[in-house]
């Protein structure tokens, strides 16, 4: 009897000690850390969109974690403590069905893709496995003021009226908007850039040979350059530059890919657009700039791989060109 009451209050006691050591002692010492620089506060609007985020179990796909780790790269920078000063209780999660949401903001800042991705993400992503969510949607002859229609694929749209967020969708994209991360001040690991893509320093280093093809000259780095198209710019124009009809234009023939001044093209990289008639079609989407992320030899190399591409013909440009571009504004 003695032996039974002195393992069970022996373990109990063991239990006891390393809850306090293991988690109560750090949890104190965790939501002791000041916000890091640059970290803010949600809005109200926000912070009721991350209440829609966890009651639609966005979480149970999409992790908020950064590790220090390669695979992580693509993500952003490694989560900070500081980071998580005002998301308490952090959704950090613990599946990865679709990508890490921390830097959303960031990667994908175009509301209107959020909108079609949300409403149903094989519109925008066609091998998409994430489910649809058009009860966060209302369909109405027309859009009520100040609210935009989502101007969404043919395929997907209803056969009469137009799809319009509903407040909790507003709030939700609102809320994945947000998610930014901030650099930080004295990060060893990333230098004074966290904001770089990290998918930039996934791939080789542009100066490195090519391995197959040494001897040979290679007039720009092809598989870098699909890299990057692939990570950065596949979401809105398609990985086959085919664009979604009506929505995000077709790189391929597209003129200003095709012209032989490169200048306007870089221009568009770099500073983004809105507003423009394409070919007769004006887009409600906009392009967003891409200059402050990737540097001149990564913008060579993506506007290199849209150029021999998809049965375009234009020009190859180099490094030196986009950074006379850059030069400019
Ligand atoms: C069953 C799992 C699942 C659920 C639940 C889910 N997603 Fe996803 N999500 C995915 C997958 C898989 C992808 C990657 C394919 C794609 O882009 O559609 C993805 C992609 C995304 C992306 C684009 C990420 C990027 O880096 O391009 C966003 C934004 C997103 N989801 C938001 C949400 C939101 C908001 C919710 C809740 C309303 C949600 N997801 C619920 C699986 C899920
Ligand atoms: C969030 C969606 C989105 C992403 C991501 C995106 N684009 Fe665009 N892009 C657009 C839209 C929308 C337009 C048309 C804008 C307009 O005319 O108002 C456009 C237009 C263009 C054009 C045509 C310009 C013209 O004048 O005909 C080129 C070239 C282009 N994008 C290249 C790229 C490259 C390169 C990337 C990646 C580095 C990229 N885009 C990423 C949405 C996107």
């Amino acid at each position: 009897m003695n032996k039974l009451l002195a393992i069970a209050g022996g373990s109990t006691l063991m239990y006891a000690v390393l809850s306090v050591l293991m988690a109560i002692l750090p949890g104190i010492e965790l939501s002791a850390v000041p916000p890091g620089p640059g970290v803010k506060q949600l809005t109200e609007l926000e912070a009721h969109g991350r209440e829609v985020y966890i009651s639609e179990g966005c979480a149970y796909c999409h992790t908020q974690q950064v590790r220090p780790l390669d695979a992580d790269k693509v993500f952003g920078r490694p989560s900070a403590p500081g980071d998580f000063a005002f998301s308490t209780p952090e959704l950090l999660g613990s599946e990865r069905t679709g990508p890490d949401l921390t830097n959303i903001g960031m990667r994908q800042p175009s509301d209107v893709w959020q909108y079609i991705h949300l409403y149903d993400p094989r519109a925008v992503v066609p091998q998409s496995v994430m489910p649809s969510f058009p009860w966060l949607f209302d369909v109405v002859d027309k859009a009520p003021k100040g609210v935009q229609a989502v101007p969404l694929p043919k395929a997907y749209a209803p056969a009469h009226g137009v799809v319009v967020p509903s407040p909790d969708a507003q709030a939700l994209i609102a809320y994945l908007m947000s998610l930014k991360q901030a650099p930080l001040p004295n990060s060893q690991a990333q230098g004074a850039e966290p904001a770089a893509p990290a998918v930039a320093a996934a791939t080789p280093a542009p100066g490195a040979p090519a391995p197959a093809t040494a001897g040979q000259a290679v007039a720009f780095d092809a598989a870098h350059g699909s890299n990057l198209f692939a990570a950065n710019c596949a979401a809105c124009h398609g990985a086959q530059g085919a664009g979604v009809p009506g929505v995000f234009p077709s790189l391929a023939g597209n003129a200003v890919v095709n012209a032989t001044d490169p200048t306007e093209h870089i221009t568009v990289v770099l500073h983004g657009l809105h507003g423009k008639a394409i070919s007769g079609t004006t887009y409600a989407a906009q392009m967003p700039a891409f200059g402050p992320q990737l540097s001149d030899a990564d913008i060579a190399d993506i506007i290199d791989h849209e150029r021999t591409s998809w049965g375009n013909h234009g020009p190859t440009i180099t490094a030196k060109d986009v950074a006379a571009v850059r030069a400019k504004k």
